[in-house]
């Protein structure tokens, strides 16, 4: 898969993309990122990226031209390519929209600095805008990090275990189960005695329970968005009346 992103500050993208699976993804071929500085773009004498805004008041607004030029020469003709515009007045990401976008071959990713960018450049030649949260940063490097990251998990051969990615929290609707290694015992505290009996079905029937518990606690608006089966209902049920497994917060 491949990525543009266009910004007007690409140190930002320098570590983040050469760490870890990231790094290994792009040599591996799986992954093609391109960051673009937007400056290349700007034509003055002073490389200006963005003016004042129309009708007066606060901050800065990122100029059409740079980003229209930047936009039009990074799509190359290709009318497929899916522009997206980061920007607190997006849909909010989500795994199912990480899902949608991880079936595009390539995306552009604008990132918005100052007030935003021009609303003519928004009207004109985004696609789709995406937050990834109702708070506000300084840009959007970050958060096209983020798109980044959570839509090369789902793209085959990224993650060395694909089965780790089907089991994260929201991939199917539930947050994880808990996770624990060696020691068995750690300060007193003991591994559940169901994880160390070598029995998969009852450690798979524990993990489910102990996955729905947490959502009920948890994140219960995601219970009322999934089917749960007649064998998850009775999980819940059990696990919710079973005095061991209460929450730390709850004890
Ligand atoms: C300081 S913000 C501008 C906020 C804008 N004036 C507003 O209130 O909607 C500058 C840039 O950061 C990025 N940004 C900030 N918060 C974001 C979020 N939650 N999700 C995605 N991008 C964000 C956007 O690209 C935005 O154009």
């Amino acid at each position: 898969m491949r990525f543009d992103v266009i910004t007007l500050f690409p140190g930002i993208f320098q570590g983040p993309l050469q760490e870890s699976l990231l790094n290994k993804a792009q040599e591996k071929g799986l992954l093609l990122i391109n960051v673009h500085n937007l400056r290349d773009w700007c034509h003055d004498k002073h490389k200006t990226a963005d003016d004042s805004p129309y009708g007066g008041g606060p901050g800065m607004v990122m100029k059409p031209e740079p980003l229209t030029e930047a936009i039009e020469t990074v799509k190359n003709l290709r009318s497929n390519v899916k522009v997206i515009f980061l920007s607190p007045k997006g849909r909010v990401f989500t795994q199912d929209i990480a899902k949608e976008l991880a079936a595009e071959k390539e995306l552009i990713l604008i990132c918005g600095r100052y007030e935003g960018i021009d609303e003519r450049v928004r009207e004109s030649l985004v696609d789709d805008e995406i937050s990834i949260g109702d708070y506000v940063l300084n840009g959007g490097e970050i958060p096209a990090l983020v798109l980044i990251e959570t839509i090369s998990r789902l793209i085959p051969g990224v993650v060395g275990d694909e089965q780790s990615v089907i089991q994260d929290s929201f991939y199917s609707g539930l947050l994880d189960h808990p996770h624990y290694t060696r020691p068995a015992e750690f300060k007193g505290m003991k591994v559940p005695a169901v994880l160390l009996n070598g029995n998969h079905q009852e450690v798979d029937k524990w993990r489910r329970k102990m996955a729905l518990l947490h959502t009920l606690r948890i994140r219960p608006d995601l219970l009322k968005i999934i089917d749960l089966s007649k064998e998850d209902r009775k999980l819940l049920e059990e696990a919710v009346q079973s005095p061991d497994l209460q929450l730390k917060s709850e004890s």
